[in-house]
């Protein structure tokens, strides 16, 4: 079964609790649950992994060079806009990837229009809430 890793950068781990009004009511539990159980319908294996810290991110893309993942589908939220050094990774593992935002970052403060990752990306889903990493997987 091919290997599909969903990432969640800082934060997230609040999602259901945090700033409903941009980011919905779901939990990261309900989100990751929901795309397991549709990764076994669509025969890809789904391991989700959310850090608050930019080095566990960056270790976890180069360990999925090593354990075969086919394809990275990553919220990088507030390291969107700031990290050099997680695209950087992206880069070095050459795996293909999703960017996803819950909330459409074009519509919000001026910080958030520029994404470190966009242009690495092969396609990118914003404002959509939850049903973004559905339509990614
Ligand atoms: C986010 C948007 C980011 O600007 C923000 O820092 C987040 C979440 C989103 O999913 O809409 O934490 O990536």
């Amino acid at each position: 079964m091919p290997k599909i890793l969903v990432l969640n950068g800082p934060n997230l781990n609040l999602l259901g609790d945090r700033e409903i009004q941009h980011y919905g009511k779901d939990s990261l539990d309900t989100i990751n649950q929901r795309l397991a159980e549709q990764g076994k319908r669509l025969g890809l294996e789904v391991t989700a992994f959310q850090s608050n810290a930019e080095a566990p991110l960056i270790d976890r893309v180069h360990a999925a060079k090593s354990d075969e993942t086919a394809y990275i589908i990553i919220n990088p939220a507030a390291f969107t806009h700031t990290s050099a050094a997680l695209r950087d990774a992206l880069a070095a593992v050459r795996i293909p990837f999703i960017e996803v935002h819950l909330s459409n970052i074009h519509a919000r403060e001026e910080f958030r229009r520029h994404s470190y990752f966009s242009d690495l990306a092969a396609g990118v889903i914003a404002g959509l809430g939850p049903v973004g990493y559905e339509l990614a997987l």
